[in-house]
């Protein structure tokens, strides 16, 4: 694929380590490339990272053709910068591109997009313990005209966001509400999909959370809202009893990424490890009776992250008295030691630049 490249004639100061935030920053280019049914993706290119120009009626505005990416890169302790596992990124893209019927990209094009990206802005790349640059790949439907079907017109942009903690809490223990009223997705629906929807309808039940000063909501299925799915940004495992257990993929929970990195790490090491259907009932039965032994939520953005109390219907419970458990622990050192480049990647999930 050619990649034309146009350099900034005004590049930003690089920001503050210590007070990145997530998102709010952003680099002084992006990757941009067009697509159009007659003629496939055309025009790769890295431009200054500018505001967009849109048709007022493009489909992403109506009807929320969008779908969206979020990976990492890392700085090591040489200097150098790598990233964890973009190809899952990539297939999960094309994944959530057939099921709004946007155009998929080659995975060989995406790669070379995201790598040819990220060595252009490496040097945004932060250096500080806990940070990263966030890359957000997106692509979204762009026909001028306000029929409903499948686009003919799309367009596929990358930028990145220098990062620190996805939450103010850190490493620190989060507070999550599970959700009984409000839904996420159903089997058959966009669930499994990384589409821009799925998050503007969860904003609800995220707000009313937030007002009570819970983080996000723990999702419950669809149809029995009896059955344990995902947290509003990540997935979620729980330690009962010694047994790891997470929600199954059952079409409704986006398949995460670094959920299935947990999964490999802890089975490899002989970990007991299921992927099964967890009700409401087993899990209050379990917080009731202290056989809840750890939570966490696992995501891009979210890292690992402790889960120190969990409200349901209004009772609250504390996890593991509020702190972080060993698995836990284990899991953020093994992951982020691995995408940071501090312990082995006897996986082969890291892609050097
Ligand atoms: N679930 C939801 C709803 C998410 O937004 C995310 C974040 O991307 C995840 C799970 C975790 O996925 P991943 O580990 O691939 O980042
Ligand atoms: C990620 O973890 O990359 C996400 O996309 C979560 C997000 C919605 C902030």
């Amino acid at each position: 694929m050619n990649i034309t490249i146009t350099k900034t004639t005004t590049p930003k100061a690089k920001p503050d380590e210590s007070a990145l935030g997530f998102g709010k920053i952003f680099t002084d280019h992006m990757f941009m490339m067009d697509y159009n049914k007659a003629t496939g993706w055309t025009n790769a290119r890295i431009v200054p990272f500018e505001n967009l120009s849109i048709h007022p009626a493009s489909t992403v505005l109506h009807y929320g053709s969008e779908i969206f990416e979020g990976l990492k890169a890392y700085r090591r302790a040489d200097g150098k910068v790598q990233l964890f596992r973009p190809i899952e990124n990539i297939r999960r893209m094309n994944r959530s591109a057939e099921r709004l019927c946007l155009p998929e990209i080659p995975e060989e094009d995406a790669l070379e997009a995201l790598l040819k990206f990220v060595e252009v802005e490496q040097d945004w790349t932060p250096s500080s313990e806990g940070t990263s640059l966030y890359l957000r790949p997106f692509l979204f439907g762009n026909d001028e005209s306000l029929g409903v079907h499948a686009v003919s017109n799309a367009t596929f942009i990358i930028i990145a966001s220098p990062v620190g903690s996805y939450y103010p809490e850190g490493i620190n223990p989060v507070k999550i509400m599970i959700e009984d009223e409000d839904v996420r997705a159903v089997k058959g629906g966009t669930g499994y999909a990384k589409c821009g929807g799925n998050y503007a309808a969860s904003n609800r039940a995220g707000e009313r959370a937030a007002q009570q000063g819970y983080s996000q909501v723990l999702w419950l299925d669809g149809v029995h809202r009896k059955y344990i799915e995902e947290v509003g940004a990540m997935n979620v495992m729980f330690k009962i009893d010694g047994e790891i257990v997470t929600p199954m993929l059952s079409g409704s929970i986006l398949p995460g990424i670094t959920r299935m990195s947990c999964l490999e790490v802890l089975r490899n090491e002989g970990y007991n490890v299921s992927e099964r259907l967890i009700s409401i009932d087993e899990l209050e039965e379990a917080m009731e009776s202290g056989k809840l032994e750890e939570a966490w939520g696992c995501g891009t953005a979210a890292v690992i992250s402790p889960i120190g109390e969990l409200c349901y219907k209004g009772k609250k419970y504390a996890v593991n008295n509020g702190e972080i458990g060993e698995t836990t622990q284990h899991l953020y050192d093994t992951l982020t030691g691995i995408q940071w480049g501090k312990v082995e990647d006897k996986f082969g999930w890291i892609v050097k630049l």
